[in-house]
């Protein structure tokens, strides 16, 4: 058992939105320089050796967490997302942060109907996809945006009607991505994880103290979670540090593992 790095996302310089891409100021990888789209690609080449590409399984479930808020979970999972797509697999974002949905925001799009409401069945799946395309290429994906903030995020991705969903969307897919809330912080990801075949934790660099991502992979572990690895986010680059957090990490939990 085990988890390494997967991939290191570089600090991005603040990109403000301009009239050809209002919607996600370089926050999306198809606006991004070199570096942030290669990333990404190494990100999806890793994920996909980490699944195994096993065309019987069909359809794979990956959630995006983090130990603690804002350390980019968000924007992997839309990168992630767009990558996949890239490859030419039909894909589905979720977001399933319905505490902090941001989704939307990125991407352009409402909140609502989105999440919440079809897993408390206000609303139907149909009505709450969207569909991105990019507007300078051919890539496109789906996505279900967070819906209005519910009272019971975590009972709703704990429920029956979370697991049919993604048995549902699941025959519609090739992958289905998650974006979840931090593990510290609630039980919301660690109820969503029985539904996924693996989970990406993201540690943004210098933001996330060592104690704190230990909680958070203890929490992952109890609850038998296949942790794919982490995903370092905001490294500085040529800092020649960039690995070291995950792979010390790493070495340390696992060593015996
Ligand atoms: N590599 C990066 N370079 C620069 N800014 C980044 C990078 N990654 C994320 N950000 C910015 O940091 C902020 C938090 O990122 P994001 O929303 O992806 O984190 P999150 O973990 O989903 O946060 P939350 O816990 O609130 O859901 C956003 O404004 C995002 O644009
Ligand atoms: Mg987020």
């Amino acid at each position: 058992m085990g988890a390494s790095t997967m991939a290191e996302i570089t600090e991005r310089k603040q990109v403000r939105a301009d009239k050809k891409n209002p919607r996600v100021a370089g926050k999306v990888c198809e606006f991004m320089p070199y570096s942030g789209r290669e990333a990404f690609k190494r990100l999806r080449t890793n994920v996909l050796l980490a699944l195994g590409e096993d065309k019987a399984k069909g359809c794979r479930v990956l959630g995006v967490t983090s130990a603690q808020p804002s350390e980019g979970k968000s924007t992997v999972t839309i990168n992630l997302a767009f990558s996949l797509a890239e490859l030419g697999k039909s894909v589905l974002l979720l977001d399933g942060d319905m505490r902090r949905p941001t989704v939307h925001t990125t991407m352009g799009c409402q909140l609502s109907p989105g999440l919440s409401e079809v897993l408390s069945g206000s609303e139907n799946l149909n009505k709450s996809l969207i569909r991105y395309k990019s507007s300078v290429g051919e890539t496109s994906f789906d996505l279900i945006p967070g819906g209005q903030i519910p009272e019971n995020p975590s009972e709703l991705l704990n429920s029956e009607r979370f697991q049919k969903l993604l048995e549902v969307v699941s025959s519609a897919y090739d992958y289905v991505i998650v974006d979840l809330p931090p593990v510290n912080a609630v039980v919301d990801a660690v109820n969503a994880a029985k539904g996924t075949d693996g989970m990406i934790v993201v540690i943004r660099e210098n933001h996330c103290p060592r104690y704190v991502l230990s909680d958070c992979m203890e929490q992952l572990r109890y609850a038998k979670v296949n942790v794919l690895g982490f995903v370092m986010n905001g490294c500085v680059a040529g800092s020649g540090k960039r690995y070291q957090y995950g792979r010390q990490y790493y070495a340390e939990q696992y060593r015996n593992g």
